[in-house]
């Protein structure tokens, strides 16, 4: 481990700097038909031409996005033409936007320094989200405490918030997951906004205040925070843990893939090179397994809720097969309803169904572990937008959208307060 740290440093930043995407342009490509798709998938599995897929391709019809470096940009034009493929450019300058990003979040790092003061309306590093974690700890030490779950690959240490007013008992529970993909930055900034809320809102607010009468609340705010780092230092687009994969040059798992439910099936890649690849074998992903090992060994867990971007989209399982859950009617009922409270503060629609049916054929997530392991109330958002900036959501958008997201957590979250079973 030490060695990796010290290589890391070496071949860190300071010698070869983040990377740069100088003329590389965002695509969105329309496709209507399984005909359309397979010729797309052709085209983003081509390894030459290095793509990035930021949004996959599914079978029912969403529109994909893709980065494209600016070498590949003439040659994916002319296959798009020429296969007759609908698409249109949705990031003109992705340099641009990531400039803009950089210097806003160091602007704002200068200010928090000068002011001691965290910024929720701005994006931060790890470093920054963990002391904040660590300041609500001991702003409301009989409400909150900050909780070391275990270590990332990279040795860093992962950190929950819990939330509890039962003095000892063990009451059943609610995790609130989010950052596993690093680069769905509103997702980790939503979390850390939502840790925030729980605590001032404790006592005014009645809904989270009963919901806390009755059970513990913990919320992990950066579930992967070694990728989180290298999106700040390194590529601001990396998605997957950063572990070694024996045998290949290719670095990390998709943490969203890794774990025991339907484990290697269909969605996930065998490929180490690949952005879905499901790793050696479940929960070989320490980040993982850490939460994995504290949910059971905690053993009261009711509610299951992972925070991702990008899209508008409210799932529940399941992700690794087209049959319906046992539970999907009431489900289904719930997240509609979410969903509804959601959009009443500023109109964001989302989608709402089960992942299979919503997006793809997705296993070894999250929420279908969490659901087939007794945790009834499983739910992954994907939060704001639906394109126009992707991972790359202006920070102006944080508070909005940690806003909207509340309402929708907090109608989950009653859900479960009245049907704890
Ligand atoms: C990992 O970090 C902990 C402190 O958080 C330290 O005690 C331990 O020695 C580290 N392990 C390695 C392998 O670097
Ligand atoms: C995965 O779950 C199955 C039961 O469904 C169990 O037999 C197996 O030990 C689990 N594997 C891991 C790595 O937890
Ligand atoms: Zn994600």
């Amino acid at each position: 481990m030490k060695w990796i740290l010290f290589f890391g440093a070496l071949i860190g930043p300071s010698i070869c700097g983040r990377e740069k995407f100088f003329g590389d342009q965002v695509f969105r490509i329309n496709v209507r038909n399984g005909d359309e798709i397979s010729k797309l998938n052709q085209l983003v599995n081509s390894d030459n031409l290095k793509l990035n897929v930021w949004k996959c391709p599914s079978t029912f019809g969403l529109p994909v996005d893709v980065l494209v470096p600016s070498v590949s940009l003439q040659p994916v034009k002319c296959f798009l033409e020429s296969q007759g493929l609908e698409y249109s450019v949705t990031i003109e300058d992705l340099q641009a936007l990531l400039d803009k990003e950089g210097e806003e979040l160091q602007h704002n790092e200068r200010q928090e320094r000068s002011s001691n003061n965290f910024n929720y309306g701005a994006y931060h590093s790890l470093e920054s989200i963990y002391h904040e974690m660590h300041s609500i700890a001991s702003d409301f030490p009989d409400l909150a405490s900050r909780v070391k779950i275990g270590h990332s690959f990279e040795n860093r240490s992962i950190y929950v918030l819990k939330f509890s007013t039962g003095k000892g008992r063990q009451r059943p529970a609610i995790w609130l997951n989010a950052g596993l993909h690093s680069r769905e930055w509103v997702s980790q900034a939503t979390a850390i906004w939502t840790a925030r809320k729980i605590v001032s809102d404790y006592g005014k607010d009645s809904a989270i205040t009963s919901i806390l009468e009755k059970m513990d609340i913990f919320l992990l705010p950066v579930a992967n925070p070694d990728g989180y780092v290298y999106t700040h230092t390194h590529n601001r687009f990396w998605r997957k843990t950063r572990s070694l994969n024996p045998g290949s040059s290719c670095i990390g798992v998709d943490p969203n893939r890794n774990w025991n439910a339907s484990f290697a099936g269909e969605g996930a890649s065998s490929n180490p090179c690949s952005e879905v690849y499901h790793g050696l074998h479940a929960h070989s992903e320490v980040e993982v397994k850490s939460v994995v090992d504290f949910i059971q060994e905690h053993g009261n867990f009711k509610c299951f809720i992972d925070l991702h971007s990008y899209s508008q989209l409210l799932m529940y399982p399941y992700g690794y097969t087209q049959k319906k859950a046992p539970d999907a009617t009431e489900l289904d009922k719930v997240a509609k309803h979410a969903a509804k409270v959601l959009a009443s503060l500023s109109g964001t629609k989302y989608q709402v169904g089960s992942t299979s049916t919503t997006v793809y054929q997705a296993s070894g997530s999250s929420i279908d572990w969490a659901y087939n392991n007794g945790i009834k109330y499983a739910f992954t958002f994907e939060l704001r937008d639906t394109g126009q900036y992707g991972f790359l959501l202006p920070a102006d958008q944080i508070i909005p959208t940690a806003e909207e997201t509340w309402l929708g957590l907090k109608t989950i979250m009653e859900h479960v307060r009245d049907h704890l079973y």
